[in-house]
């Protein structure tokens, strides 16, 4: 697999780790910065990792913040994107089996390395389910605009 990797100063400490972490699984990974932990914007380096994800047909993103909310959400605002702020193996897993993750997110401030590691083999190791799931993810990429009547 091919990832894209960024974060902002809150998820730079974790950066050399989970890149090394994803080369020893035999995938590649590109840094998208920052290059310190100097203090930078996350909806930047947000941006640059979901564009590249969607200018490189089936590669995937890590994005890492403090706590994994602002760059994800951020992330998120861009069409095509599907960012999964994760906690654990099971959302890792499920966001690809269930939502088509492209993008797994997390905070350096939130989970510890045992968990990071758990997470980056659940994400690699699960596969879109398709089925019933793929048209609720295509009602995501249509903007969700079914009106409210939904139930
Ligand atoms: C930076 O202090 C922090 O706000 C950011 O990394 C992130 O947690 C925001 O959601």
């Amino acid at each position: 697999m091919k990832f894209y990797i960024a974060t902002d100063h809150a998820g730079f400490a974790l950066k050399a780790f989970v890149k090394e972490y994803i080369i020893s699984l035999g995938h590649e990974i590109i840094d998208l910065g920052p290059d310190s932990d100097a203090r930078v914007d996350y909806p930047d380096f947000a941006k640059k990792c979901a564009h590249s994800v969607l200018d490189d047909k089936g590669s995937y993103g890590i994005l890492i913040c403090g706590t994994g909310i602002g760059i994800s959400v951020a992330a998120n605002k861009i069409h095509g994107i599907r960012a999964a702020l994760c906690h654990d193996a099971y959302t890792a897993a499920m966001s690809r089996a269930h939502n088509d993750a492209n993008i797994l997110a997390f905070g350096e401030r939130v989970v510890g390395r045992g968990v990071i590691e758990s997470m980056i083999d659940a994400f690699c190791n699960a596969e879109f389910e398709g089925g019933r799931h793929a048209g609720r993810v295509a009602k995501i990429e249509d903007g969700c605009s079914f009106g409210s009547d939904i139930d």
